[in-house]
Order: C-alpha cells, then structure tokens, then sequence
C-alpha cells in the first residue's frame, strides 16, 4: 500500500477502505508518513469528506493507537459525560456526583482549559491538595468504592490524535466534520466508558456556530459510539451566552457548590438533570426520563450529591471542607464592575470574548506553560433578555492582577451589546440525538 495512491483515492472522492485508513493511521503516528502527505491527505478530506464507515475506522485507529482503558473490573455500567467545549460550563463538577449518589459508576477522564474554554481539571485544583494524577488501579478502585472518580487526560491515550490533531491546527484542516467526530470520539472510546453523553455547544462560544452544524456533528459522533458498541447519547445546546452565571476556575466552583446546595441558575440545572437523565437511561438505571429527573432533583435536596462530592474531593487528595464552607477559597486581590452604559436590554452576547476576557483576567493560559490564577474571572448579574438601566452591573470582574483586570474589563465590554427592543431569554436545550 502506498500512501500517494490513498491521497490520490480521496481526492478523487472515493471511500477508503479500513485496512487503508487504519494503514495511514499507524504510518503517521510512527512516522513513517511524512507531514506534507497526511497534509494532503487532511486537505483532501477538506474537500471530499469522509463517510460513516470510514469516519467510524478512523475513530478505531486513532482510539487504538495508545492505551485502551480496560474498565471490566469496574461493577455494573460505566458512564461519562463530554462536552464539545463551553464558557462557564461547569456542569461536570454537579452532575458527576449526582450520578454517583444514585449508584451509577461515573468514570470520567477530563481536560483541562483549552483557548477561550475552561476545563474540568483546572476547576477541581482549585481545592487544595485534589490531583487527577492517580494510577489506573486507584481511579478503578475509587469508581468501585464511591462511584466517583477522574483522571487527566495522559499522552498514551488516542497519541495518534494528539499528533494529527497539531497538523491539522496548522493546516486549515481543523473544521471538517468527519475529522472532528474521529478525534473527539476516539478519545472517549479509548477512555473505556460504556455510556458516552456527548454535550454538542452551538453558539457564539462554541466550536460550532449555528444548529444545523452542530446536530450533524452530534449525528456522526452517535453513531461512531454506537458503532462502536458503547450507549451514546448527544445534547445539543446552546452556547450564545456563558452557561450560568460564573466564568473562572474558583468562581465556577462556588456556583457548582451552589447547585449541589439546590441553588443553580435555571440554565445550569437544565443543562445537569438533562445530560444526567441520559447517564441514567443509558446505564439502565431507569427505564424512563421522567423518573431520572426525579431522582436527580431528589440527589439535590437529600444533600446525597454534595456528600458525594465531598467524598470524591477528598478520596482525590482535596481538601473537602471547602465544599461545605465555600469561603475558605481565597478571593481575588481586586474586583471592579462593568456597568450598563445606556437603558435597554441585554440582546448579545459575543461568548468566545467572554472567554477570552476571562482568560485576560489571568483565568486561562495564554501559553501551555501559563499558571492559571484560580481567582480570576466573570460573575454576571445579566444575561440575554434582561432589562438594564443605566449604570447597573452587568458583571462583576475578579483577577489578582490590576493590569490584567483592566485589559479584561476592556475585553468584556467588546463582548455585551444592548439594544433598546426587547430580546427574549434564550434557551439552553436545543436537541437531542438518541438513537437507541
Ligand atoms: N476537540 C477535539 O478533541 N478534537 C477536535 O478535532 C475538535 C475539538
């Protein structure tokens, strides 16, 4: 087999067969493909697309390119949550322990914050002493014993995506559905779960824009999963505006607390009890979604989901006492607030700068290298729809940094538009796509 004939293949629109796909695969990731011919290759792809069959054998060959999470020692059916990449979405650190204290494993492998986007384990490092750095053995042994746990993402798992995924960010060859559905996917399915809900964003913050884009790339990603034998559910939602009312790592944590207390903003708890619901339903814990929800809503006011949080805080070296006293995190050294300058209502809001102010405040890594001030970032008093005044706060601005805290409220103010006809709220849930 040579690799300029599967080029030559693709350019001329014809589908390649798994014994090719899988040979391009192995000879990138050991290097005996060269950068310019799986470029061409990419960019083929671009042009021509990439059907379900060998959408779902690209998904195999890069999940199968490192370490396969092995969890059968793990009792009864995992599940795991993911989502395409948000600002403010912290629904994660509530619904993980919500599906717990109902008895469904959740073994999650998480991410940390990427470009405009917050990430699972930054939010978690904020507790003093909780790391994702734990052995396979102990993540197993921690799923067993409380139904809780997460680990990072480590370089063994689907490397054949890390490296393919670095040349397409260079080649203009990031935003083709089929490529997007394989490297996201062959993540998950190396990370072992039995059941995936997918969190597919559409919006302003998202990687997708509009709907349409979004519900074709959910489409694909269901049915890789199912394809590939793993229970796989996607939502669709919305991603126009922040998801609740926190950006910023300690600040998300704080209002993930809040919901576990019962006090989520109604666009967090939708998010959760829909996205849950599906891990319940898909593990076969219920047979229904309406008696998901009310289970859900029943793990909320026992108190059973924020014990089980703490009990994950700490079995992961954390310090759980943050978890029921809150204000011992630390508080940013300065705070200003960003005020309506004219009436009217709040009717934009441009996300991805949302994030990326929130990133200026010191709250993300504007290098991989960066140290993320845990105390930076966005606290909302308004959202799309809301009636504003002159001189009221839309949002409060935290970061340890002065400097930083102007270049970041100067960001923000770029990112709201108020205009003076009335705009409606904005839904979270768009769709769904379950096929099962
Ligand atoms: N996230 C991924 O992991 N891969 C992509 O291709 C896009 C987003």
């Amino acid at each position: 087999m040579r690799m300029y004939d599967l080029i030559m293949k693709k350019k001329h629109g014809l589908v390649l067969s798994d014994e090719e796909i899988r040979f391009l695969v192995a000879g990138y990731t050991n290097g005996g493909i060269p950068d310019y011919q799986m470029s061409a290759f990419l960019m083929a792809v671009c042009f021509c697309g990439m059907d379900e069959k060998e959408t779902l054998s690209l998904t195999m060959a890069m999940a199968e390119s490192g370490e396969m999470l092995d969890l059968s020692a793990i009792h009864g059916k995992t599940a795991d949550k993911h989502s395409t990449g948000g600002v403010g979405d912290k629904t994660s650190l509530i619904l993980g322990p919500m599906v717990a204290s109902l008895g469904v494993p959740v073994a999650k492998m998480s991410g940390r914050g990427l470009g405009h986007t917050g990430g699972t384990i930054d939010k978690l490092e904020s507790f003093p002493g909780f790391s994702v750095s734990i052995s396979n053995e102990q993540f197993i042994s921690n799923v067993n014993r409380m139904k809780l746990a997460i680990i990072g993402q480590t370089a063994e798992l689907a490397p054949a995506d890390k490296k393919l995924y670095a040349l397409r960010d260079v080649t203009a060859t990031v935003d083709e559905l089929s490529l997007i559905a394989a490297s996201i996917m062959s993540k998950k399915l190396a990370a072992g779960s039995d059941v995936i809900v997918l969190d597919v964003k559409a919006g302003s913050g998202a990687f997708m824009k509009t709907y349409e884009d979004a519900r074709r790339l959910a489409e694909r990603m269901v049915d890789i999963g199912n394809g590939a034998g793993r229970k796989t559910y996607a939502v669709i939602s919305d991603m126009n505006q922040p998801l609740g009312l926190a950006v910023g790592n300690i600040l998300e944590v704080k209002e993930a607390i809040g919901a576990l207390n019962g006090r989520a903003p109604e666009d967090v708890s939708e998010a959760c009890i829909t996205l849950a619901s599906y891990m319940l339903l898909g593990t076969g814990r219920v047979r229904e979604l309406p008696e998901a929800e009310e289970l859900l809503r029943k793990s909320i006011e026992t108190g059973a989901a924020l014990n089980k949080f703490a009990e994950f805080i700490k079995a992961q070296g954390g310090d759980e006492r943050y978890v029921y006293e809150p204000d011992r995190f630390p508080e940013a050294a300065h705070c200003c607030e960003l005020k309506a300058e004219t009436d009217g209502y709040v009717s934009e809001m441009l996300t991805e700068e949302v994030g990326l102010a929130s990133l200026m405040l010191g709250g993300g890594r504007e290098t991989k290298e960066s140290e993320i001030d845990l105390t930076a970032g966005i606290v909302f008093q308004k959202k799309i729809g809301a009636k504003v005044s002159a001189g009221d706060t839309i949002a409060m601005l935290y970061s340890g940094d002065a400097g930083k805290l102007k270049a970041g409220t100067a960001r923000l103010k770029g990112a709201i538009r108020i205009r003076t006809e009335a705009c409606a709220p904005l839904p979270h849930i768009l769709g769904v796509v379950d096929k099962s």
